[in-house]
């Protein structure tokens, strides 16, 4: 049964080979001092950088920089970031770039006006903020996390081997979002294919919880769907401008508060995977694709019948003559190929996680309880080791 939750999105997209010329208008809305915020570069080479000063320029906006976003961005960064937001007054934060630039400027957003430690408040005492939040608009150039429409932050602490996401309120969402897949046809493979294995495993961790007859469950099975389709063509062929927009489409609607709706929702996956991201600063989507099969093998046990389902539903297995073991066993073994398919990092071990490393990643695996099986520690650390 569906229950009781509310339901809205505030942020706005635009979609498609032509957004960026929506990028004017939107700014119209918003002060003059703008922080533009970026990674490491690669929007200087594609040439969306020069674009962006352009529409900048045309605007009559003053602008500061924070470049080098780094992958997994770090509380540092976040400091640095809040420094140069204060000093240019910024009124609002023009994120370009992947998952990473987008929760980067969220997290900045919600600290410039803040006197206490980003950190402390948010990533350990989990507050909500209590000052003005500078809003927040995205270019976005990597599909995975989902982060253009929702306000999810997650920041990493190396000296505490800790990363934590945040997940903040409508307040902090991206107020637009501009999405041309063209600019994902820069991507290097590896970054595509983790990007695909994220939204894949965002669909997965709400699919996975539940017993109930939900609206959610059919909605994440048609995403699912498209997605194994759409990747398929988009390793083929990088360049292939359908699969890449629907792939997009797919990581917008993975994790956009809409398919959590009426679910306890699972997220271990999310969680072991982070911990192994704050020991090695591993590529998000490949430290997922690396914990995924050893835990999902370890709690199909205990939802049996939802994996039968997925089995059917999402990979086309037939049901004649098997046992819903059986068949949920047939389901993780089409995804461990559809997995090998794309070429997924499958083992932590090759994500630079030695045994020395175990004990600690466990101690950094925050234990939720919304899937079919509430891990202890030691359950945590045999899933780590089976992926040893
Ligand atoms: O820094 P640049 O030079 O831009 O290079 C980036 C980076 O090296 C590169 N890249 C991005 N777009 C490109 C490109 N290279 C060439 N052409 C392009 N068009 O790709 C690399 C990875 O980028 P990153 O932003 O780190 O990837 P992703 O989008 O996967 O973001 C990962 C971060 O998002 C968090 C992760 O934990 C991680 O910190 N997540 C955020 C979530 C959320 N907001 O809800 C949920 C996710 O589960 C995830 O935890
Ligand atoms: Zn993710």
């Amino acid at each position: 049964m569906l229950g009781n939750f509310s339901y809205h999105n505030p942020t706005k997209l635009y979609f498609g080979e032509d957004s960026l010329r929506f990028l004017k208008d939107e700014l119209q809305h918003y002060g003059q001092n703008i922080l533009l915020v970026y990674g490491g570069g690669s929007i200087k080479k594609n040439g969306l950088y020069d674009e962006i000063i352009a529409v900048l320029n045309d605007c009559g906006k003053h602008v500061a920089e924070v470049a080098g976003v780094m992958p997994n961005p770090t509380v540092e960064k976040l400091r640095e970031g809040v420094r140069i937001a204060r000093e240019h007054h910024a009124d609002f934060i023009l994120a370009v770039g992947g998952g990473s630039v987008c929760d980067y400027s969220k997290a900045v957003s919600v600290s410039i006006h803040c006197d206490d430690d980003p950190w402390e408040k948010y990533y350990i005492r989990f507050e909500e903020p209590s000052c003005e939040i500078v809003p927040v608009g995205c270019i976005l150039t990597m599909a995975g996390t989902g982060s253009e429409m929702n306000g999810g932050a997650v920041i990493t602490n190396h000296e505490q081997h800790l990363k934590i996401g945040h997940v903040f309120g409508d307040d902090v969402m991206p107020k637009f979002s501009i999405l041309n897949p063209r600019y994902t046809m820069t991507l290097p493979k590896y970054q595509m294919v983790a990007g695909i294995y994220d939204i894949m495993n965002h669909i997965c961790e709400q699919y996975f919880s539940g017993e109930d007859d939900n609206t959610s469950d059919y909605i994440s099975e048609g995403l699912m769907r498209g997605l194994i389709h759409a990747s398929r063509i988009a390793v083929k062929d990088p360049q292939d401008y359908e699969a890449r927009s629907n792939i997009m489409w797919t990581a917008t609607w993975a994790l956009n508060t809409l398919v959590s709706r009426g679910k306890s929702t699972d997220w271990m996956v999310h969680m072991l995977g982070q911990s192994v991201g704050a020991y090695t600063d591993a590529t998000h989507g490949m430290t997922l694709a690396a914990v995924s099969l050893p835990y999902y093998r370890y709690i199909m046990p205990y939802g049996v019948k939802k994996f039968a389902r997925f089995a059917t539903e999402v990979w086309g297995i037939c049901a004649e003559g098997k046992t819903d073991a059986q068949l949920a066993e047939a389901g993780l073994a089409a995804m461990e190929s559809w997995m090998q398919e794309l070429g997924l990092v499958m083992k932590i071990s090759e994500l630079g996680v030695t045994e020395d490393m175990i004990e600690g990643i466990a101690d950094g695996t925050i234990i939720l309880d919304g899937g079919y099986k509430v891990l202890d520690r030691s359950e945590v650390i045999s899933v780590l080791k089976a992926s040893m």
